[in-house]
């Protein structure tokens, strides 16, 4: 993993030399992930994050996402890149994509350690995937189940494609 992490912060590099870049994490889940692909970056950048929420569980998302913190700088005319831990229905997504390009940006990508292609509600473009992963529910690396577990220092199945069945 933390290969694969190198090697997205390197392509992010090239790819945004001489560019406005400001990395924005998606928390809580991207906290770990945008640490280590952050550090890679051998480009100037400017860092933001937002905090979003989805209501009913984590495991069956209501669809709808809510923003509860909002970025801290101007973000137009410059190129941003969404960092996400997991992409799964793909409507944080493009809930977060269609609500930052009303504030002019130059561009909008993103790149996320992780994708559920299986899982897609809504058809969004994933410029950077760290690994597609089955439909598991994973949780460690910043990411959490019922907001547990976001410590662990690696990443986890749980032993079941819908927690909410093991847990009750
Ligand atoms: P989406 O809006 O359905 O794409 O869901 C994205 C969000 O759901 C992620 O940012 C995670 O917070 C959460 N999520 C989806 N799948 C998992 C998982 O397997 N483990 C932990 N969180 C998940």
């Amino acid at each position: 993993m933390r290969a694969r992490i190198r090697e997205l912060g390197r392509q992010i590099s090239t790819d945004y030399a001489n560019r406005e870049l400001v990395l924005v994490g998606i928390l809580k889940g991207a906290y770990c992930f945008y640490a280590d692909l952050a550090r890679p970056i051998r480009i100037p950048l400017w860092v933001d994050f937002l905090v979003v929420t989805s209501y009913g569980s984590k495991a069956k998302t209501t669809g709808k996402v809510k923003m509860v913190t909002d970025l801290t700088e101007d973000i137009g005319g410059k190129d941003v890149i969404l960092v996400e831990d997991i992409v799964d229905s793909g409507l944080t997504v493009e809930f977060l994509t269609k609500k930052l390009t009303r504030r002019k940006p130059k561009s909008i990508k993103v790149c996320t350690l992780l994708s559920k292609p299986d899982r897609r509600k809504v058809n969004v473009k994933i410029d950077y995937v760290g690994f597609e992963i089955p439909n598991h529910y994973v949780v460690g690396y910043g990411l959490d189940y019922q907001q547990q577990y976001r410590n662990l220092p690696y990443l986890a199945v749980l032993d079941a494609a819908d927690p909410d069945e093991l847990f009750g």
